[in-house]
């Protein structure tokens, strides 16, 4: 960035000494360099983005998952729950898209967004929405046919960390059944990230007739998931060609 720019928002931080960072936050403060490699160049936060956004190691993982991935015809790519572009930046730095559009409600996160994309060298790539992705996917991506939609959705806090077992029907405040119909009226190529104790099952009652395959992806951080995705549609991974000629080989070796 040529010159420094200074949050001038209310609620829009930039963080670069630990003697002004919020007490509560303190365990994220020594997380900063995982969660934005760029920290130091000026990344800007607010205080909820600290629980939400997506770890730079897992963001690139997952963009470059999607990229390989997704049926080639789909060229466009939408974070419909953006934050502060943890995922979306990740996104445009992939080089895949030929647009990477970036809706989220909250205008700070995306005051964020927008300088944190400067600070990656992307924000030419992404084209910002502020409002609500329900309505905004419906108004302006309806009857296209080069879409994926990535929505990593509010979990309804850090609850889903003291159950086994993450029931998708009560995350709050949009439930997977709610988002799942909404987003499958645009596109067929759909990821959720979900937390990392999802109830697969429930997943499962939203796979396609005939073969009924979804692909679930744990992100692991030092060994230890932190989330998972859910890949729906016809998302050609790398692994299921090993696997069918594993498949193969193990069939024909039974022939002999
Ligand atoms: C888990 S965070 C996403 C974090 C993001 N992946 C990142 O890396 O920064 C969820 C975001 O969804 C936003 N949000 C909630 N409801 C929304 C809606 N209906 N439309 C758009 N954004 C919404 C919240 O303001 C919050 O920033």
């Amino acid at each position: 960035m040529e010159e420094e720019e200074v949050p001038d928002k209310e609620g829009v931080h930039q963080w670069l000494s630990e003697d002004w960072f919020p007490e509560h936050l303190k365990k994220y403060w020594f997380q900063r360099h995982q969660w934005w490699s760029k920290y130091n160049d000026g990344i800007w936060m607010t205080e909820p983005a600290w629980f939400e956004v997506t770890p730079e190691p897992i963001a690139n993982k997952i963009a470059a998952h999607i990229s390989e991935a997704a049926p080639e015809d789909k060229k466009v790519i939408v974070d419909t729950f953006a934050g502060v572009g943890g995922n979306a930046i990740a996104f445009a730095r992939e080089g895949r898209w030929d647009q990477v559009f970036a809706i989220e409600k909250d205008e700070k996160a995306v005051a964020c967004g927008k300088h944190n994309a400067k600070i990656y060298g992307v924000e030419k790539k992404i084209v910002w929405i502020t409002g609500d992705c329900f309505s905004v996917v419906e108004k302006r991506l309806r009857g296209r046919k080069d879409v994926v939609i990535f929505a990593s959705p509010p979990w309804g806090g850090t609850e889903y960390n003291t159950e086994d077992i993450f029931d998708l029907t009560k995350m709050e405040p949009y439930n997977l059944d709610k988002m799942f119909k909404s987003f499958s009226r645009i596109t067929s190529e759909i990821v959720f990230y979900l937390p990392r104790n999802s109830d697969l099952n429930q997943v499962a009652q939203y796979a396609p007739e005939g073969d009924g395959k979804l692909e679930v992806a744990h992100y692991c951080i030092k060994g230890a998931s932190k989330a998972l995705c859910v890949y729906f549609g016809n998302f050609d991974f790398p692994q299921e060609e090993e696997e069918e000629e594993e498949e193969e080989e193990e069939e024909e070796g039974e022939e002999e």
